[in-house]
């Protein structure tokens, strides 16, 4: 089977997987994080070596008040073990700025990715007040800022100022719950990826269900403008 070697997943469904069940939101926002710790690790065990997994995009701010901060105190604890099942030798870093989330927040963010900065066989990038549009504005004003002459940027400079550099190109993005949208997720980076979707809501998304996906993947076939 063909394994790809970035993935990205838009882990979408919480609230409705909630609703089903006559459960709070944030029960769904619980049971997520169980399927995302389950994920990462068979991602590993079948070979992907970058995967990003959207948590918290820019647009989520304008969820009510009492809906972040339960997903602000979940991030926080999710963190806390993420070393445990982040596995020796893995690099996990934070796509997005993480400026606007709670110092407590910020600083496990900042260690973690210090502690496993050295490291890279499997690669976690955890995007966090992430967005496509907010990363590309970011990424011009730098190469702005360092006084580049317009006719010297080209895409592989831009791709360079990006949240997910170093991880190459997405090849193949996953979104759960039926949605078919991006939803501002790595716009730039799945220029030529395939698209996964399925109705599965993310708390029931599981081994199996990756492995369905990256089935599905090996199957299409890729040309990138070619013949
Ligand atoms: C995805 O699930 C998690 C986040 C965006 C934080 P949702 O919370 O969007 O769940 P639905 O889409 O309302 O079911
Ligand atoms: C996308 O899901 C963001 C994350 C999964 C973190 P949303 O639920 O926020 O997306 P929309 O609002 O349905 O497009
Ligand atoms: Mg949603």
């Amino acid at each position: 089977m063909k394994i790809p070697v970035h993935v990205g997943i838009i882990m979408d469904g919480n609230g409705r997987w909630a609703k089903l069940r006559g459960l709070p939101r944030t029960a769904g926002h619980k049971a997520g994080a169980e399927t995302l710790r389950r994920v990462v690790k068979e991602a590993k065990r079948i070979g992907i070596q970058y995967l990003s997994l959207y948590a918290f995009s820019t647009e989520n701010w304008s969820r009510p008040e009492s809906e972040v901060s339960t997903l602000m105190k979940l991030f926080d604890s999710y963190l806390d073990e993420a070393k445990g099942f982040v596995g020796e030798g893995d690099r996990i870093w934070f796509a997005g700025d993480k400026s606007p989330f709670p110092e407590r927040l910020r600083t496990k963010m900042e260690c973690l990715e210090q502690d496993t900065r050295d490291c890279g066989g499997f690669n976690i990038i955890l995007c966090m007040n992430y967005g496509g549009r907010d990363e590309l504005v970011r990424a011009v004003r730098e190469i702005a800022a360092q006084g580049t002459p317009p006719g010297d940027i080209d895409a592989d400079m831009i791709g360079k100022h990006l949240f997910t550099y170093p991880a190459p190109d997405a090849d193949l993005i996953i979104r759960t719950s039926g949605e078919m949208r991006l939803s501002n997720f790595l716009m730039w980076q799945s220029a030529y990826a395939e698209f996964y979707f399925t109705d599965t809501l993310w708390p029931d998304f599981d081994e199996k269900a990756l492995n369905a996906a990256i089935e599905e993947y090996s199957k299409r076939g890729r040309r990138f403008g070619g013949i």
